[in-house]
């Protein structure tokens, strides 16, 4: 059936610390509803990636994000994230990147250009968002808002137990530090810092199951809808 108004969209808004399962969970609900999935933070690690293979490693001011910028071609296609015809899906969550992308993440001038990218992809569509600033900023509007958090422990095995699937070894106490230094990156920025929204619903997922989280989220999101 057409929606015929903007009230009858469904935008799921998630936001919540590294690790807390933002990305599986919402590509779950995404598939359960057959609504688009766009996972921000994939944007935020392609630039990351983009730049220091320019070897702009580390901190850059906004004029210099400006000019990387021009040739930042970024396409999601297929489940896959692509820069020019590179898929850089894989590579982008990797260690490497995880170190790497906090201080693009925290550059005013790519925060302006992802959010106005991210609002124009989900402008006249039904879709769940998951990153850091979903719900404060990027869908502020939208009555369904969830925070996604789970203690750093349960976070650092998960990340642990992905990367031992993806064939990558890094010791649980290395992963925890950086899951630990990537939170306070992302809570002490000055731009869009990660900070629950006041009406967002808090899911705590330290001792729930995927499925579990992804029908709890489903089933506020209906309660949400039915009570509008
Ligand atoms: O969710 P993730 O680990 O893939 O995010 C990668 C980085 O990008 C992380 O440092 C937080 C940042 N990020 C952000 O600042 N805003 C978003 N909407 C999504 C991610």
């Amino acid at each position: 059936m057409e929606r015929s108004s903007e009230l009858d969209r469904i935008r799921i808004a998630i936001d919540g610390p590294a690790g807390a399962g933002k990305s599986s969970v919402a590509r779950a609900i995404a598939e359960k509803l057959g609504i688009l999935y766009l996972d921000t933070g994939a944007m935020y690690r392609a630039f990351a990636y983009y730049a220091e293979n320019l070897a702009e490693a580390g901190e850059i001011d906004e004029e210099k994000a400006e000019e990387l910028f021009r040739d930042f071609d970024l396409k999601f296609a297929d489940g896959k994230v692509l820069l020019g015809d590179e898929d850089i899906t894989q590579v982008i969550r990797t260690p490497r990147i995880d170190k790497a992308v906090s201080p693009y993440a925290s550059n005013p001038f790519v925060r302006k250009q992802m959010v106005s990218l991210q609002r124009s992809i989900g402008q006249d569509t039904d879709i769940v968002m998951e990153g850091r600033d979903i719900c404060t900023v990027v869908l502020k509007d939208s009555p369904y808002k969830f925070y996604l958090d789970a203690s750093v422990e349960e976070r650092a095995r998960r990340r642990f137990l992905q990367n031992e699937q993806k064939g990558i070894s890094e010791d649980m106490e290395a992963i925890k530090a950086d899951i630990i230094r990537r939170d306070e990156a992302d809570m002490n920025r000055q731009a869009d810092p990660l900070r629950k929204a006041e009406d967002a619903i808090v899911v705590d997922s330290t001792d729930m199951s995927q499925e579990e989280v992804v029908d709890e989220i489903i089933n506020k999101t209906l309660e949400i809808k039915n009570a509008l």
